[in-house]
């Protein structure tokens, strides 16, 4: 299966190391008959040609910064030439969204299929992403967009099919409410920010993340492809860092920012923001690096799911699984 990724940053490397495992691609040939052939690279400089380098080859010249000088350079249009079977977007959240839905829209009318972990074109186009998929074969897959590694939409989609969901509610952006606890135990903003690139969990902007602009593209994503709406992210009002200070009492731990769709008399109210947890939710338990959700559901009860700690491999691991969803369903329909 040939892929190309655009981005090679905390999440890109992620994904080339889970490449580089020998587990990973004997896993995938059992899964789908095929090999993972990387066949094009993006970064900010560029798209270089990697046909038949291994992951592991890829990933020391990135990290030896030589990929401008190592890789042969390809113009505008590089990684259409190549004729993936998959494009995967890791490239930072562009603002309007505008840069990722002209890839996204091309690779559906050539059939290429779409695996991203890029919440903007999702949180702001997603009408004309559903528009643009009509008629196509594309596999467009973003289960790492929401909640990074965790099972999120595959589970919904896989496990719980009989079921109506009633109500969302979660924890989906960790870098907000990572600050959030680090603030509250003393750490000023910027050393809680700082702490939180290191990790790898910021995004390079990070006053998406803790203005709650990301928790909001989330919860945008969540509401559209979970309850089938098409709101973008204008029609929310959201909260973040500061708002969340203003709650009374902040500093004992109990206020996160929290995702709310919930479904009521046929109307979806949908949320982002501050929330005072109550004693017995379930999300008071999710630590400083964790993740985590509930739905509730009509047939399947409530179910809960929470990561012990959630950072760039495990959302890397999560567009992994994306892969090999799309090469065993290209398996499944021959
Ligand atoms: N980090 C996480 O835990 C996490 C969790 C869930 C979702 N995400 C999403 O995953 C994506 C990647 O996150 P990250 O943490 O890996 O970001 P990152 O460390 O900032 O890396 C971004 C990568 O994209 C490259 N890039 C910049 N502009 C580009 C362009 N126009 N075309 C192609 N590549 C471009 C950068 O190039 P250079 O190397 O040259 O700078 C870099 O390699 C983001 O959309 C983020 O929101 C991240």
């Amino acid at each position: 299966m040939r892929v190309s990724i655009l981005g090679l940053g905390n999440v890109g490397k992620g994904l080339l190391r889970i490449l580089s495992d020998r587990g990973t691609s004997q896993k995938f040939r059992e899964i789908s008959g095929k090999d993972i052939e990387i066949v094009s690279v993006s970064d900010s400089t560029g798209t270089y040609l990697s046909e038949g380098l291994a992951p592991e080859k890829i990933l020391d010249i990135k990290l030896q910064n030589n990929i401008s000088r190592s890789l042969e350079r390809m113009g505008m249009d590089g990684i259409f030439s190549m004729e993936p079977d998959v494009i995967v977007d890791l490239s930072p959240a562009s603002k309007d969204g505008r840069r990722e839905l002209g890839i996204y829209k091309k690779a559906f009318s050539m059939n290429i299929s779409v695996v991203t972990a890029n919440k903007s074109p999702l949180a702001l186009h997603w009408k004309e992403l559903n528009e643009a998929r009509q008629g196509s074969e594309s596999i467009f897959l973003h289960e790492a967009t929401v909640a990074g590694g965790l099972p999120l939409f595959s589970l919904i989609s896989g496990s719980v099919l009989p079921s109506e969901i009633l109500e969302f509610r979660g924890v989906v952006s960790l870098t907000v409410n990572m600050v959030l606890s680090k603030m509250r135990t003393g750490s000023s903003f910027e050393s809680a920010v700082k702490t939180c690139q290191e990790e790898g969990v910021a995004e390079a902007d990070y006053k998406d993340d803790t203005d709650g602009v990301d928790a909001a593209r989330k919860t945008v994503i969540l509401a559209n492809s979970i309850f089938g709406s098409s709101l973008s992210l204008k029609d929310l009002k959201f909260g973040g860092v500061k708002d969340a200070q203003s709650i009374e009492g902040w500093k004992d731990g109990r206020v996160k920012i929290v995702s709310t769709i919930r479904k009521e008399n046929g109307e979806l109210h949908v949320s982002s923001g501050p929330e005072m947890l109550l004693p017995g939710d379930p999300l008071l338990s999710l630590g400083e690096m964790s993740m985590g959700y509930t739905i509730k559901t009509n047939f399947s009860g409530t179910i809960t799911v929470q990561s012990a700690k959630d950072g760039p491999i495990e959302t890397a691991s999560g567009v992994c699984n994306d892969l090999f969803l799309v090469g065993k369903e290209i398996v499944d329909k021959k």
